[in-house]
């Protein structure tokens, strides 16, 4: 198991902290795969009641790992991301029907953002930054954010957050819907704590049951594919590949010639 993933269970709350700080806990594939099987676990397993996201260091998550991008989109593998470990991981958020909490501190880019939209309950810094730039990389929205940004936020919202991939502050996420707390950075941690005890000595049935009715798994599954041949069309496109080698070269992308 990759140490930059710890899973850790106790009082029927699995947590999957995010441990990768001095990368601001960018996600790799190896890491995607962690987190896909403490998915797919807190839903067979009947000793987790919740499943918790937290994050070492001053960073949520920078999103997906530019690197394993940069490997991918040039080895033309973008028709087969719905394969990577990513995938896994979507899938299993989709499937989830247990109720998941979200401890965010500091950045949250890309998934770092779009995962918050399958936790049922989300807690951030007031000062958390909260962004899903993929059209600074010249990619496209994916784990089902297509639907349920706009879903939470209204299009205008949404769109301005993916067309300009500028950054939401968290007492901003707050007050439009994305969280149902924002509190000061060092007191994340302790309260997404006690709303995950709290969703812990609930009847599991009935939640599961609410969780169910409440998101068609089904159709967000289907979503999460469709718009994964979106991203994997542009992640080898030339504009992509433009924006990978600015990130690596810490310049800022040209796409001027279309
Ligand atoms: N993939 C790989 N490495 C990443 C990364 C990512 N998504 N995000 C950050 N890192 C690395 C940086 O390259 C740097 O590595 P280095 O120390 O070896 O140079 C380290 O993490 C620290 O990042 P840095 O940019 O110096 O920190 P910062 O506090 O100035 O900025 C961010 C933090 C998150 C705003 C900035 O790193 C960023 O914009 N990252 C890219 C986010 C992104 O576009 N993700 C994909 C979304 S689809």
């Amino acid at each position: 198991m990759t140490e930059a993933v710890r899973i850790d269970l106790t009082a029927g709350v699995l947590t999957a902290t995010l441990a990768r700080p001095e990368k601001k806990n960018a996600i790799t594939q190896a890491m995607y795969g962690v987190l896909a099987e403490a998915t797919r676990r807190a839903k067979t397993d009947d000793a987790v009641r919740v499943l918790m996201f937290k994050a070492e260091g001053d960073s949520f998550s920078a999103g997906n790992d530019i690197a394993d991008f940069i490997a991918q989109g040039s080895q033309g593998a973008g028709g087969a991301l719905v394969e990577a470990p990513v995938f896994h991981f979507l899938q299993a958020l989709a499937e989830l029907d247990k109720p998941a909490v979200a401890a965010v501190r500091g950045r949250a880019v890309g998934i770092g953002l779009t995962l918050l939209l399958h936790c049922d309950m989300v807690v951030v810094a007031e000062d958390a930054l909260l962004s899903a730039p993929f059209i600074n990389l010249a990619l496209a929205p994916e784990a089902a954010s297509s639907l349920l940004l706009p879903q939470v936020l209204g299009h205008q919202r949404a769109f301005e957050i993916f067309a300009l991939g500028e950054p939401i502050d968290g007492r901003t996420a707050l007050a439009w819907g994305l969280a149902n707390r924002a509190v000061p950075s060092a007191e994340v941690d302790a309260v997404a704590d006690e709303l995950a005890a709290k969703l812990a000595a609930r009847a599991p049935n009935s939640l599961k049951k609410t969780k169910r009715l409440m998101r068609d798994a089904e159709a967000i599954w289907g979503l999460m594919q469709r718009e994964g041949e979106a991203f994997g069309s542009q992640m080898s496109s030339p504009e992509a590949m433009e924006a990978f080698m600015a990130f690596s070269q810490k310049r800022a992308p040209d796409f001027s010639k279309g």
